[in-house]
């Protein structure tokens, strides 16, 4: 595995890689890698001949006050963990690397990006577009990796994606969840043991939701409110940011859940904000 971080490095090896016949496979990535993103690069490599990883902490994606600063970081092991997956190329490049002057030019779609966590991330989604528009062109891949944890990410992307002609093949891949169900994810290591035991009724909840839906399609306020009243019992130490059920496709809220609907939430633990999804269709 190659490790570089420069554009023109990975330009070139992505130029040597086509030409050699091979698809190219990108997971772009904030490091403090676990097994979800493991899952991602396992899958691009099933898909592609070539398999680049970026680890890039974000900052244009990071609200005033959010935890950019604190972000958790493990280089070393990040490196060691893609080179065992067998990644070809890692691009870890630098803030100056990636926003050599202060940025003017912002890939925003608004619509989508307003929603769910849009609400209370005012600006998030736009650092997300301009980050991985700007990779798309740095990488030109055929085939871009997201984890399923992030669905509303995964759908914003895909629309900019759209939006902007690039020839890429988004694909999103099943959130990859510890043994009690809570969804893996970087911010996880913020957790005290005793919010560690709680966060786990997250996925209970949206597992509870499922099952309200494929027994009774009931009203989506209905299942709402029950996946509030399971997070007041079972997390007493977090706070609910929202719970949706909203439509996949658009994210908007829908009053009915005799259709495809998508139950999302968002709840902070002290400083670990932490999200999860189930589509039900
Ligand atoms: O999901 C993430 O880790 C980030 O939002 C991404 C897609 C790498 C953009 O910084």
């Amino acid at each position: 595995m190659k490790v570089v971080t420069g554009i023109d490095e990975v330009r070139s090896a992505v130029k040597a890689a086509r030409a050699a016949g091979k698809l190219v496979g990108l997971v772009p990535t904030m490091g403090k890698l676990h097994e979800g993103h493991y899952s991602l690069i396992d899958a691009a490599r099933r898909d592609c001949g070539w398999v680049a990883a970026s680890i890039f902490v974000n900052p244009t994606q990071f609200g005033p006050g959010e935890d950019f600063e604190t972000y958790p970081r493990s280089p070393e092991q990040d490196e060691a963990g893609c080179r065992r997956r067998g990644v070809d190329l890692l691009f870890v490049p630098s803030v100056e690397t990636m926003y050599p002057r202060p940025g003017l030019t912002v890939v925003s779609s608004p619509t989508l990006s307003d929603r769910l966590c849009g609400r209370s991330r005012p600006g998030h989604f736009d650092g997300v577009c301009t980050v991985v528009a700007k990779l798309f062109n740095i990488f030109q891949p055929d085939r871009a990796y997201f984890g399923a944890k992030d669905f509303q990410q995964s759908v914003v992307v895909r629309r900019m994606a759209g939006d902007l002609d690039f020839p890429v093949e988004v694909v999103v891949c099943p959130t990859v969840r510890e043994a009690d169900g809570l969804a893996m994810s970087s911010r996880n290591a913020y957790l005290s043991p005793a919010q560690r035991a709680q966060a786990s009724a997250l996925s209970e909840a949206l597992a509870l939701a499922e099952r309200m839906i494929r027994s009774s399609h009931p009203a989506a306020r209905e299942v709402a409110d029950a996946v509030r009243r399971h997070l007041a019992s079972q997390a007493p130490d977090g706070i609910v940011d929202y719970v949706e059920v909203a439509d996949p496709v658009g994210l908007t809220n829908v009053r009915s859940t005799d259709r495809p609907v998508l139950v999302a939430l968002a709840v902070r633990f002290a400083g670990a904000r932490l999200i999860d999804n189930r589509l039900v269709d």
